[in-house]
């Protein structure tokens, strides 16, 4: 019978063409070639229609057959392939448990970041507030405010990058002492410290660069004195430099402060002796200060007949680089991993290196 002939070369055909897939969608197209809705199987019956009636029931009964042994083999196939897909899979990624483990890269406190740490610790200490200011600061809080009125010569000692002409990168974080003030409506006590970032036009180099940063401190009540300003300054050398440090307090000159000093340390090298450190003189420069001009209090809001106050500013890069004997003030910012590894482990808060 030919119907059956082609039948059985179908299924043979059809059952070969399964063994013979390699993967899901060659699979597929075996499943729509003989069993799809204009496949060869669902072909297969279109001759019924020649049949005589009695032979119709076997005949449909063996093209089920057929279908239900293709679809058998599809089927075993089909657990065949996803079995072996998988394993392949496994096999890929498979994890060698013996290989030793990857070190985590643990990190560490910026050199620059420890030294400001350890200045603030020391100040909360003595119930000062942290206060921070803007980078991009208005002309009259960076100056103005701070007795620098436009035509004032002083300013051409920071110049900077201005945004407009009365807006600029702060050069320095006094303008926080100002805007504090101005906050306070004229009743103290203030007592602040102010970290911070700030801007100067300055061609960089070993010891200059156009970003830095610094820490302004500000007290301002009844009855502070020179002497306020000196305890506190010796309190802050020793900490940073080591117990038997001592200051000296050299005449200097800022608009915002009447009388103003430059503070030096006893060198933490040599003892005062003289070597590299501080250039055979045995101090160190390592801050400006003074008495609060009455002119700042007054244009913030301050009765200066009834307030007086003391004010310093310091580099936290330039502290840093002498208390970790660091020559150029660019590693700071060009975050080289090999020069910040170096301060892993460094824990010590207050001691110097040296
Ligand atoms: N603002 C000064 C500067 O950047 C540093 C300074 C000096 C701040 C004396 C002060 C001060 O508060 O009293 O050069």
């Amino acid at each position: 019978m030919v119907q059956t002939d082609e039948m059985t070369t179908i299924k043979q055909d059809a059952l070969e063409a399964v063994e013979k897939a390699q993967d899901a969608q060659a699979l597929q197209a075996v499943k729509v070639q003989y069993l799809g809705k204009k496949g060869l199987v669902t072909g297969l019956m279109k001759h019924m229609k020649d049949l005589p009636k009695e032979e119709k029931p076997a005949y449909g009964q063996k093209v089920n057959e057929v279908r239900q042994a293709i679809e058998a083999a599809i089927e075993t196939r089909q657990v065949t392939l996803n079995e072996a897909a998988l394993n392949e899979q496994l096999a890929q990624e498979s994890i060698d448990v013996t290989l030793p483990g990857r070190a985590v890269a643990n990190g560490a406190a910026h050199p620059l970041t420890r030294t400001i740490e350890e200045i603030e610790d020391l100040f909360l200490g003595l119930g000062y507030e942290i206060v921070t200011g803007y980078e991009v600061e208005q002309d009259y809080y960076n100056f103005e405010a701070l007795n620098l009125p436009k035509s004032h010569p002083a300013r051409d000692m920071q110049d900077s990058f201005y945004i407009t002409e009365d807006i600029l990168m702060r050069t320095h974080t006094s303008p926080v002492q100002a805007r504090t003030l101005e906050q306070r409506n004229g009743k103290g006590p203030v007592k602040i410290i102010c970290p911070g970032k700030v801007y100067r036009r300055d061609s960089d180099d070993a010891t200059h660069s156009h970003q830095f940063t610094q820490i302004e401190g500000l007290v301002v009540d009844e009855n502070i004195k020179m002497s306020d300003l000196k305890g506190t300054l010796e309190l802050l050398a020793k900490s940073l430099f080591g117990a038997d440090r001592e200051i000296r307090l050299r005449p200097s000159y800022f608009p915002f402060t009447e009388p103003s000093v430059e503070v030096d340390v006893s060198c933490f090298k040599c003892k005062g002796k003289g070597c590299n450190v501080c250039k055979q003189t045995g101090w160190i420069e390592i801050l400006g200060a003074g008495m609060v001009h009455p002119n700042v209090l007054e244009m913030a809001g301050f009765d200066s007949k009834k307030y007086s106050g003391f004010a310093f500013g310091m580099g936290p890069d330039r502290i840093a680089m002498l208390k970790y004997g660091i020559e150029d003030i660019r590693h700071f910012y060009t975050n080289d991993v090999r020069f910040l590894n170096q301060f892993k482990g460094v824990e010590d808060r207050g001691e110097t290196t040296c």
